[in-house]
């Protein structure tokens, strides 16, 4: 037999999250007022055809701006209720209202017809998992993603935080999907090909022997909320396209204990690892800049929920 080639995870070491998640209860649709801009999608679920320009204008990247750090504000916010007990349908009702109380629209919410205002992935779950009544436990890691559209631009940005105390393993998962991430953002220079993203995440993940899923990618992101770039995490010799100054993207590092291998439940949007064990991931929505990545999901003095694994 051919031997398969083997894409990292501490598997024979981390056990499967244990209890496994269970879908709970959605609570109901929540409402937005008029006062606050649509995107597109937000009444028929269809995003349609990304038709933008992957370079950013001035004026659009002032509006990445002060729609990015708002969405780095809530993310901070509903990141300090993350403790056991509280339901992910709390979390997604606070992500709700500050986006509202920013005058932003939540993103998600009926994007392709999802129903929730965040994406809230816990433990095993790679990401998309959708706020319900399950309560957090002890020891859960949670990766909050947040997603708010204001000024006619979304800000996507999302950090993994810890309900109490976690083991070691989880710990390590999730310092080093961090790390990954800035080692992505730190690859770039303008005219960098796409693919060096990939190859500085996918190294760093190595190291620590974890795993990089590949099912999930980053994108580009502005006017529209998933735009024309793709940026894989992984290294690819195909992603040749190069980053020009001015694009706008995402880099979100999916990174597994075990295999990277996932598999879906019948809400076709929660994403989990096949073998159970844990899974996290970091988020920032960026612009090429000169001497780097310019990160606008960020508070205008530079601070995110990121930092504290600093
Ligand atoms: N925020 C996610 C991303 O990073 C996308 C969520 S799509 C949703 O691309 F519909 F699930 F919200
Ligand atoms: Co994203
Ligand atoms: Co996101």
């Amino acid at each position: 037999m051919a031997k398969r080639k083997r894409r990292g995870g501490t598997a024979t070491l981390a056990p499967p999250s244990d209890p496994p998640i269970l879908p709970g209860v959605q609570s109901l649709r929540r409402s937005v007022p008029a006062s606050v801009e649509l995107p597109p999608y937000a009444k028929t679920g269809e995003p349609g055809p990304s038709r933008s320009p992957l370079v950013r204008t001035d004026d659009e990247i002032a509006r990445m701006r002060r729609t990015g750090a708002k969405a780095a504000e809530i993310l901070m916010i509903v990141g300090s209720h993350v403790a056991p007990g509280v339901t992910t349908d709390e979390l997604d009702r606070i992500t709700h209202e500050e986006a509202l109380k920013r005058n932003c629209y939540p993103s998600p919410l009926n994007y392709r017809g999802f129903p929730k205002s965040v994406c809230t992935s816990i433990n095993e779950v790679i990401c998309h998992g959708i706020p319900d009544s399950r309560p957090l436990a002890e020891g859960d890691i949670i990766n909050v993603d947040v997603t708010v559209f204001c000024e006619g631009v979304h800000g996507d940005t999302s950090t993994t935080f810890i309900a109490g105390e976690t083991d070691a393993f989880s710990q390590t998962l999730v310092t080093e999907t961090r790390h990954a991430l800035y080692a992505g953002m730190d690859a770039l220079r303008p005219g960098s090909p796409v693919s060096s993203i990939g190859r500085a995440i996918e190294s760093h993940a190595k190291i620590h022997d974890l795993g990089v899923v590949r099912e999930f990618i980053g994108h580009g992101v502005g006017t529209d909320f998933h735009g024309g770039l793709q940026i894989p995490h992984y290294y690819d010799r195909r992603a040749s396209t190069r980053i020009e100054l001015g694009m706008s993207f995402t880099i979100e590092p999916m990174l597994t204990l075990g295999a990277p291998d996932m598999y879906m439940w019948d809400d076709d949007w929660t994403a989990l690892t096949v073998d159970g064990r844990r899974t996290a991931q970091f988020e920032h929505t960026m612009i090429m800049a000169e001497d780097g990545v310019d990160v606008m999901t960020v508070t205008p003095a530079g601070d995110c929920a990121h930092d504290m694994y600093r």
